[in-house]
């Protein structure tokens, strides 16, 4: 009888571990290859804006791209007005379709006092939090300057926090759907060697994505407000792309196709799914050493 028992529960186990990964694996296909992106639920009318931080280069500049080809007015931000003024040029010769380009010139860094108020005048219902990053660093953070790792901070976790603070009040009042992407990196599971500021800060604008969408669901649970966090492991910002590191417009076309998937926090490229998924089956102390022999093998080579 005890026997029985004991089997019956590894079988339920079994049952459950299966159903387990099935579930993901569906999701899987789900995402990569049945889901239709839902962006133009955000595209209410020639009044709509999307915002996009960081659009002076890179991936920002490509969903800059990418959300204006779609009929978005667009909102793009970066820390060099010059920069901005020449990307709205190249964006408004794109087509005949004119939308609106406002360039927003505000750094992330040498303040931590940002002014918002020119953007709650504008119908946004989309924003991209993507202006972020880190130099690779060759120390740990106690040979780092406190100046440096602030800097690090206040770009990828205070910036788009207070950007939100700013904003949410008028998504809440509009009643409008609301898109809210983070631009995430692998990093904030897998802290690279030396980047422990840059990966916190992304593990915090994860986490702050995560708390802002309880939120808005336990104060209003028919608000329609959608946030994504999502990991990227690799873009190549030089023409040199592989399988591994694609080019920010291509990235910028897989971050748009999965928005609306149903999941918070997405790998977009299909090609990061080992990068962001697996490491966690190998167990904490392989999937780090994982990590650092990258890191060593690109950027500390002896
Ligand atoms: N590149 C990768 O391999 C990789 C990997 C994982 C995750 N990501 C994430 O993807 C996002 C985009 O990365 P990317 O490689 O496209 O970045 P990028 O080419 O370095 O561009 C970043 C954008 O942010 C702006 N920016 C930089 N410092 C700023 C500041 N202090 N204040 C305001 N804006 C500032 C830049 O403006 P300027 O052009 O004027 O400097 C630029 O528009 C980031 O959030 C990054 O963490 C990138």
């Amino acid at each position: 009888m005890a026997l029985f028992t004991v089997a019956n529960a590894f079988t339920l186990l079994g049952l459950a571990t299966f159903a387990l990964y099935l579930r993901r694996f569906a999701s899987f296909i789900h995402i990569y290859y049945f889901h239709s992106t839902t962006i133009q639920r955000y595209l209410m009318d020639a009044d709509t804006y999307a915002l996009i931080t960081g659009a002076s280069a890179g991936l920002g500049k490509e969903l800059a791209v990418d959300l204006y080809d779609r009929g978005f007015n667009v909102v793009i931000h970066g820390p060099d007005s010059e920069k901005l003024e020449q990307v709205r040029q190249e964006l408004q010769s794109r087509s005949a379709l004119k939308r609106d380009v406002v360039c927003w010139a505000a750094d992330c860094v040498s303040s931590d006092q940002w002014d918002f108020s020119r953007l709650t005048k504008l119908k946004i219902t989309a924003v991209f939090l993507n202006a972020g990053g880190s130099p690779v660093k060759f120390t740990p953070v106690d040979k780092q300057s406190e100046d440096d790792i602030s800097a690090t901070v206040r770009l990828n976790a205070l910036f788009p926090l207070s950007l939100m603070r700013a904003l949410l009040p008028q998504f809440r009042a509009s009643r409008l759907p609301i898109l809210v992407v983070a631009i995430g990196s692998v990093a904030s599971t897998y802290p690279p060697p030396f980047l422990a500021a840059y990966a916190a800060s992304k593990a915090f604008l994860a986490q702050s994505m995560h708390g802002m969408s309880v939120d808005e669901r336990f104060l209003d649970p028919s608000a329609d407000m959608t946030f994504h966090y999502m990991h990227i492991s690799e873009l190549s910002l030089t023409k040199d792309t592989s399988f591994r590191s694609p080019s920010p417009q291509a990235m910028a076309r897989y971050i748009i196709a999965v928005i609306g998937c149903g999941h918070r926090e997405v790998v977009p490229y299909i090609g990061h799914v080992p990068d962001a998924s697996s490491l966690s089956f190998l167990g904490e102390k392989r999937a780090d050493a994982i990590i650092e022999r990258v890191m060593e093998k690109h950027f500390f080579k002896k």
